[in-house]
Parts: structure tokens; sequence; C-alpha cells
């Protein structure tokens, strides 16, 4: 297991024992350090020690870049079950909700563990619920991928069934991408903090609407809902424009405060 305190992560002092990237033209693999991988160019062995910056060979002499691991990262790389959040949605949740160090967040369903991961790489401490426990024992092992399994505590279960057990009033945040968001919205008075958000986000518009009802019934307040769409740009010799690739809808964010 990735042992790295927060204060080894500030200081880099244990870069060494964090995963990293090797890196060969579109070749990418996400590595423990001491681990072996087999590509099809050669087996990698990765030092205990290994550092960005440095180049390692595998056993037939293919060189390999080695980078330090960086948000965008987590969803190229993580083991995928449940969909994972694509690194903008992920951006507009830290953003909407503020989350930064020391925060604790509540969050459902874990899923691949795309967003409970860059939650605690941005400092948050994570308790995130996923009632398949498959996916559950594949998260926690993304977790360590990603360096954060100290920071993300992922409990095998229904969200919906679990909230009595939690502290009334212990979460800054709460972060939902679950089909029965509603049903878990209505307790977010309960378990946030005055002047905690909720994030929720939703593939479509019925269990959008439904989210929207349930936080303006409980008195949720500053409850906005916004589709989460992006054009990319193409350039090229002929001229710049936005692309001609469908549109890049992705899904409807619902933001509320417990004020
Ligand atoms: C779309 S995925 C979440 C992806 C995640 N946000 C990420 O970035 O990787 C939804 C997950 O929620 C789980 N799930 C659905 N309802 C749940 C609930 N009430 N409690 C816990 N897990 C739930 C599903 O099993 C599924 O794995």
């Amino acid at each position: 297991m990735t042992d790295v305190t927060d204060a080894d992560r500030d200081s880099g002092d244990d870069e060494s024992r964090l995963p990293v990237l090797l890196v060969r033209g579109d070749r990418e693999f996400l590595v423990e350090p001491g681990e072996e991988m087999g590509t099809d160019l050669g087996v990698l062995e990765v030092p205990e020690d290994v550092k960005a910056g440095e180049t390692i060979e595998t056993h037939l002499g293919d060189a390999f870049e080695v980078r330090r691991l960086r948000g965008p990262d987590l969803f190229h790389h993580f083991e995928r079950t449940g969909a994972p959040m694509v690194p903008r949605d992920v951006g507009l949740v830290i953003g909407e909700t503020g989350i930064s160090q020391g925060d604790r967040v509540l969050d459902a369903g874990t899923g691949t563990g795309v967003l409970s991961a860059s939650m605690a790489r941005a400092g948050a401490s994570v308790v995130t619920y996923e009632r398949n426990p498959e996916f559950a024992d594949v998260a926690r092992e993304n977790m360590e991928l990603g360096g954060v399994a100290d920071a993300v505590d992922i409990r095998t279960g229904d969200l919906s069934e679990e909230l009595e057990t939690l502290e009334p009033s212990s979460f800054d945040v709460l972060t939902l991408d679950t089909g029965d968001a509603a049903e878990i919205v209505a307790h977010a008075p309960d378990l946030l903090v005055d002047g905690g958000f909720v994030a929720v986000y939703s593939p479509f518009i019925e269990s959008t609407r439904a989210v929207v009802d349930a936080a303006c019934e409980v008195g949720l307040s500053n409850v906005t809902t916004r589709e989460t769409i992006q054009r990319e740009m193409q350039f090229d010799d002929r001229g710049s424009r936005p692309s001609t690739a469908p549109v890049g809808h992705t899904g409807y964010l619902t933001i509320a405060r417990n004020v």
C-alpha cells in the first residue's frame, strides 16, 4: 500500500513512493514504484526509488520516460467500472463547491473512483459508498494507484440505506453520481454543515428534475442546474473553426447550498 502523508506530498520529500506514468510515444502505463510491468516492447522493472524525469528501459532496450501523475491521468488509466466522470466535469464539481484542503466530502457512488480520487488530490478527505462490491474492490486498487488510498474511505454499501449511520452535520460537501440522487438529496440538510454544498451529476433530464424538486422541497438554497457541454476547436491549414464532431454533452450538474 502506498503510504504517503500530506506533509510528504507537500514537501515532495517522498516523491519516489508515489505512482508514476511511464511514457513512450502513445504508450502510457501508470505504475507503482517496485512494480514489474509487461509491455509489447518488453518488461519494465520500476525501481523503488523511481523519480519523474528519469528514463527506464525495457529488458529489450526500449526507453520510457518517467512522468509525475496528474489529475486527468486518473481518467485515462484507472481500471474502469462505473462510468467515470470526465476531467471537465470533475473540474466543475470542484470549482462550483470550492473543495479544498481539509474538507470532508460524502460521495456516492464511487464507481471507477475518478471523482473521489480527484477530490482527495485537491486536499479533501472523502467517504464514498459503492453498492457493487466488485466495483468497490477495483476502486480501492485505483486509489492506491492514484496515491490517495489514505484520503479516500471506500465503503461497500448503498448510501441511501446507510444515511442514518452517518453523524449529522459532518460533511462540507455531498457529491452524488447515482440514479437515486433525489432520495439522498432530501437528507442533505442533516448531513451538511451550515453553508455546505451539494453537487449532483445526472446524465438524464428526468432524474435532474427530481433532484431539483427534492433540493427545493428540503429548503436548500441557490439551486442551479447547468448542462455540461464542451465544443472542441479545430486548427488546420484551411482555417480555424469548431469541430464538426458531435457536440460534447455529458450530463447535467445541479449545485445547491445548505443555507
Ligand atoms: C456513474 S458511476 C460513478 C462514477 C464516479 N463518479 C467516477 O467518477 O468514477 C455510478 C456508480 O454508483 C453506484 N451506485 C448507484 N447508486 C448507488 C447508491 N445508492 N449507493 C452507492 N452506490 C451507488 C453504481 O454501482 C455505480 O458504480
